[in-house]
């Protein structure tokens, strides 16, 4: 199979060094092209980003001569360079939500790490295990865009990667009515490492700006269902969060509960989320993790610094399963934000566009 060439929007930055690691072999994807700010365009790669490297491997050889482009004033000519691009730009939500749809305009495919368009109603925002039909919505887009090939595709916010997966494959067989759930967030959630943020060390802060009304609400569009020409959001379960940045470098931690219209056993939990496996598994797409909910028997795990890399960092780890006095169950939820919450969640769904045929020209 030919190769599609892809850029990376943003690709100076914490989630878009993310994307440059993961592309730099990627089988499916080469990476041609990397835009950032103003700031960055017109130096290499490795000029641009300097000591901002943040990633625990060094900087792919391959990376480090391209020269960075413009991501706003380059758009036509990165546009016509690429297949697709990876979109992780930090700006004002009103411009990214612009930069992105430009892109789309210009037939180039656009799959976002952003906030920006996830409440667009034709945007698909896909968690690939859990709602890999609501692409089918992207026709209607391209209707409304007029466009043939270029569309936006979003994945979900860093917060949820980690209990939405657990809480999936019990929704709809037990009636899942009531979620309550605290997270405890890693610095890298905010593009920041401890020297960058040194106020972080041995402390913890109980407020991340928008993050609990994106726990609470983006659940409801992947959720959701395709209805014409647009995502309908589901109305249930409801779902309560509280949102806290904690000292550790990779990793969000939430502390789960929940409570079903017919409560079911543990034994039956357990199974569920041992079975559980989506569309990348049965595709078998190169950065699909096999076994996509770990359960841990272990009372002290998951653990962020021993679990959070468990199959390239794409799974997710649970623990801790039992009753509680007010909600029917209790369980700990892991899961890595720079790579399955962000760029790696980001390539997989690039993989499942790739695989289903939206990709095609
Ligand atoms: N970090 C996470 O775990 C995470 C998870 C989910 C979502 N997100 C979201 O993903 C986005 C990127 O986050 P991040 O943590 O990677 O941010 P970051 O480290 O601050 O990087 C921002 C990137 O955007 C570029 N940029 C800034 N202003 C620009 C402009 N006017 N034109 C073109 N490019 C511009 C920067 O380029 P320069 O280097 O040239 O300045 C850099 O490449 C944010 O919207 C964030 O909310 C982050």
């Amino acid at each position: 199979m030919k190769k599609l060439k892809v850029g990376v929007i943003g690709g100076t930055g914490m989630v878009g060094q993310r994307f440059v690691s993961l592309l730099a072999d990627h089988p499916w994807f080469e990476l041609t092209v990397i835009a950032a700010s103003a700031r960055s365009a017109g130096k290499t790669y490795a000029e641009a980003v300097g000591s901002r490297w943040a990633i625990e491997v060094p900087m792919p050889e391959k990376a480090k001569t391209i020269v960075v482009k413009n991501a706003v004033e380059d758009a036509e000519a990165i546009a016509a360079e690429v297949d697709m691009v990876f979109s992780a730009v930090d700006m004002k939500k009103e411009e990214i939500k612009a930069l992105e749809e430009r892109y789309a305009k210009l037939e180039c495919p656009v799959v976002s790490n952003n906030s920006a368009h996830r409440w667009t109603p034709d945007v698909p925002m896909v968690v690939p295990e859990i709602n890999p039909e609501h692409l089918a919505v992207i026709p209607a887009q391209r209707k409304r865009l007029g466009t043939k090939r270029g569309f936006i595709a979003v994945k979900s916010n860093c917060s949820l990667q980690s209990y939405v997966p657990a809480l999936h494959p019990l929704k709809d067989e037990f009636g899942l009515n009531k979620v309550l759930v605290c997270t405890y967030q890693a610095i890298s959630g905010a593009g920041k490492t401890f020297d960058t943020w040194p106020e972080m060390v041995d402390n913890v802060i109980p407020f991340i700006g928008g993050e609990e009304e994106k726990s609470e609400q983006e659940p409801m569009k992947l959720w959701g269902k395709v209805a014409d020409d647009h995502i309908e959001t589901a109305v249930a379960p409801s779902v309560t969060a509280q949102c806290l940045r904690v000292p550790c470098s990779n990793g969000h931690m939430a502390a789960v509960f929940a409570s079903f219209d017919k409560k079911p056993t543990e034994e039956q939990i357990l199974e569920r989320w041992e079975k559980f496996s989506g569309r990348p598994q049965e595709l078998n797409l190169p950065s699909a993790p096999k076994q996509f909910i770990h359960y841990f028997s272990e009372d002290n795990r998951p653990q962020t610094k021993l679990d959070r890399n468990l199959e390239g960092g794409m799974a997710v780890s649970v623990g801790r399963l039992r009753p509680d006095t007010q909600y029917d169950y209790k369980f700990v939820c892991l899961s890595h934000n720079t790579l399955r919450g962000a760029a790696g969640g980001a390539v997989l769904l690039a993989e499942l566009l790739c695989a289903e045929g939206w990709l095609d020209r």
